[in-house]
C-alpha cells in the first residue's frame, strides 16, 4: 500500500516515514519543495535501510492510497483546501493537534469541532480518519526505542477506519484502538497538550498514552 506523508519532512513525518517503511509500506515523503523531499527521503532511507521516495506534495498525494497530513495545525486547513481535488477521494489521516502555548499548553479546537472534522468538511468526505495525535515525534523518530503506545483511531467510514487501524497495527508495538466517530477526535486532540504539560511539570520525557 502506498502511503504519502504530506509535509513528511518535519518532526512527526520523520518517525512515521521510518516506521511505516520498516513495516513494509511503500512510503512517499511529500514537501512543497521537490529538492527538500528528495533529500529527506534519502536521509530517512539511510536510517532505516529501506527505500523511501520523495516527491512534491501534489505528486505524493496523487500517487498514494492513503495520505497523512503532517502539516502544522494552523496551516493544514489552507493546505487541504488547496489540495482538495486530489485528496477528496483518498483516505486521509489527520494526526493534527491544534495547540497554543500560554504559560502551559492548551488545546485550541475549532468551536464544537476538531481539526479532523474541519478537514473532512473541506474535503466533503467521510474517509478522513484521525490517528497518531498522542505520539511524541522525538521518541517516534528515534529507532533505538520501540515505544508501546496506544493509538486511538476515530472515523465515520468503517472501511477507512479499518484500513488506518491496520496501518497502526503494522507498526511495531503500537496498538490501534477504535475511538468511535470522527467527532471523538475533539477529545483525542485535546489529550496531547495535557501530556506535554504533565511531561514538563513532572520532568518526564515525552509521553504517549496506554489505556489499561
Ligand atoms: N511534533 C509532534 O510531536 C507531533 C505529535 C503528534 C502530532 N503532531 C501533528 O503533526 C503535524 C506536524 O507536526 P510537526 O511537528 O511534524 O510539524 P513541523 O515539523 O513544524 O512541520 C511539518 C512540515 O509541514 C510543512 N509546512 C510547514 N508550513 C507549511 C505551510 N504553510 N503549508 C504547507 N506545508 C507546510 C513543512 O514541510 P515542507 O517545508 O517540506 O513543505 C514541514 O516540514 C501537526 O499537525 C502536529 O499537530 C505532531
Amino acid at each position: 500500500m502506498k502511503v504519502s506523508i504530506l509535509g513528511g519532512t518535519g518532526r512527526f513525518g520523520k518517525g512515521l516515514a521510518l516506521r511505516l517503511a520498516l513495516a513494509g509500506y511503500d512510503v512517499i515523503v511529500g514537501s512543497r519543495d521537490l529538492k527538500k523531499a528528495k533529500l529527506k527521503a534519502e536521509e530517512y532511507s539511510k536510517i532505516c535501510n529501506c527505500t523511501i521516495n520523495g516527491l512534491t506534495n501534489v505528486d505524493a498525494a496523487k500517487l498514494c492510497d492513503v495520505a497523512v497530513v503532517t502539516i502544522p495545525w494552523n496551516d493544514v486547513l489552507e493546505f487541504v483546501n488547496i489540495h482538495k481535488k486530489i485528496l477528496k477521494d483518498k483516505i486521509v489521516i489527520s494526526p493534527v493537534v491544534p495547540m497554543v502555548e500560554r504559560d502551559g499548553f492548551f488545546v485550541y479546537n475549532p468551536p464544537n469541532s476538531s481539526m479532523a472534522e474541519e478537514i473532512a468538511k473541506i474535503l466533503n468526505s467521510d474517509k478522513v480518519v484521525s490517528a497518531f495525535q498522542n505520539i511524541p515525534a522525538k521518541r517516534f523518530s528515534n529507532l533505538n526505542e520501540t515505544p508501546e503506545f496506544d493509538v486511538i483511531v476515530c472515523g465515520d467510514d468503517d472501511n477507512s477506519k479499518d484500513v488506518v487501524m491496520g496501518i497502526v497495527k503494522d507498526i511495531k508495538k503500537l496498538r490501534a484502538l477504535d475511538g468511535g466517530p470522527l467527532s471523538n477526535s475533539r477529545v483525542v486532540e485535546s489529550i496531547t497538550p495535557l501530556l506535554i504539560n504533565i511531561s514538563i511539570l513532572n520532568k518526564i520525557r515525552e509521553l504517549g498514552i496506554k489505556v489499561i
